[in-house]
């Protein structure tokens, strides 16, 4: 660990430490004397009292609203959802109409309320605070309303979505201790969950007389039919351990794929229809497995995979974004 000391602390590395504090997102907002509505993104939100309840943020005194939330009797605390990136942006954005073409309603104070929020808390401002740079504003809380959206998180200059642990699995352990030979083994643990998740569908091609391996081209040429039996073996090659050739002379055989004069191959009518309703399969078995997690569960797994796919692809061409 870096120790940095006044008074050559250096304000880079004091930034950085301060992300380390995984924080939600939240936009403030309030009303001007004039009507016009005003907000900002803020991150310096927290929990004061409950008891009365009440809470804080902070404001950066170069800030354009500085004067208007000096001057006004109430403001609202937006806690943003996992969806609600695009929001953020836009009142982290100075000088543009911030509210323009978003359905607004009215709180206490006549304060502007955005929808689709994880939490908000309406407040009537009741103290101010020198914090250096920075002005704290204290509130207290008149009214709130909550939703079970997971929040939005925002961790080392970054926005971040939060998993929430299984309280019946053991407890994380550090990046450098886990990866072992046992089940924390990062091969171990994709491998199995692919097998496992892979069983129900596998079983329905079987039954439709397809091996593994027909089973990936079926699905490629649902995706992208007419393609070249070179593209498919390169944009395959990661999963085909076998040579594309004589598995699609296989398919031919039994009716699933054809050539056309150009040497691209397509899925027959009925291997389109058998496929499509083997992928419905798969999807129903992906709902199924999904509805057991809150959706931004199942997102961040889909996005955390797509991350490792992307930083482990040597080179696989991707058939299905080309043009
Ligand atoms: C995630 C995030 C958190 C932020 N937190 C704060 C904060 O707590 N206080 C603050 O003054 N500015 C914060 N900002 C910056 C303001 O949102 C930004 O400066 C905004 O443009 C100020 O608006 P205004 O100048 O129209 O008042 C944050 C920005 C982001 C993206």
């Amino acid at each position: 660990m870096e120790a940095n000391t006044a008074p050559a602390l250096d304000p880079k590395a004091f930034r950085a430490a301060l992300g380390s504090f995984a924080t939600g997102v939240t936009v403030i907002t309030t009303r001007a004397a004039d009507g016009s509505p005003v907000g900002l993104t803020a991150n310096s939100f927290n929990s004061v009292s409950l008891d009365p309840p009440m809470v804080l943020w902070s404001l950066a005194k170069k800030s354009h609203s500085l004067a208007v939330f000096s001057n006004c009797s109430h403001w609202a605390v937006h806690v943003l959802a996992a969806d609600q990136e695009d929001l953020s942006g836009r009142f982290a954005r100075s000088g543009t109409d911030k509210f323009s073409g978003l359905e607004v309603g009215n709180g206490f104070g006549d304060v502007p309320l955005l929808a689709g929020c994880a939490a908000r808390f309406q407040c009537q401002s009741t103290f101010q605070h020198e914090g250096g740079d920075h002005l704290i504003f204290v509130g207290e809380v008149a009214a709130f309303d909550r939703s079970d959206r997971a929040p939005l998180v925002f961790h080392a200059g970054r926005y971040a979505m939060a998993a929430q642990r299984d309280p019946s699995l053991p407890p994380a352990r550090s990046a450098r201790v886990a990866g072992g030979l046992d089940e924390d083994l990062l091969g171990y643990l994709l491998g199995r969950a692919y097998f496992q998740f892979h069983q129900g569908v596998r079983d329905k091609a079987r039954a439709a007389g397809l091996t593994d391996a027909q089973w990936i081209v079926a699905a490629a040429l649902t995706a992208r039919d007419g393609v070249h039996a070179d593209d498919l073996s390169a944009a395959l090659g990661y999963v085909l351990d076998e040579p594309l050739p004589p598995l699609l002379q296989l398919m031919r055989s039994d009716g699933w794929v054809h050539a056309d004069p150009l040497g691209r191959w397509h899925l027959t009518p009925s291997g389109r229809d058998r496929s499509l309703h083997l992928l419905a399969a798969a999807k129903a078995h992906e709902g199924d497995l999904l509805s057991r997690w809150s959706y931004d569960e199942g997102a961040l797994l889909k996005l955390q995979l797509q991350k490792f796919i992307a930083a482990t692809n040597p080179g696989f061409p991707d058939l299905w974004h080309e043009a």
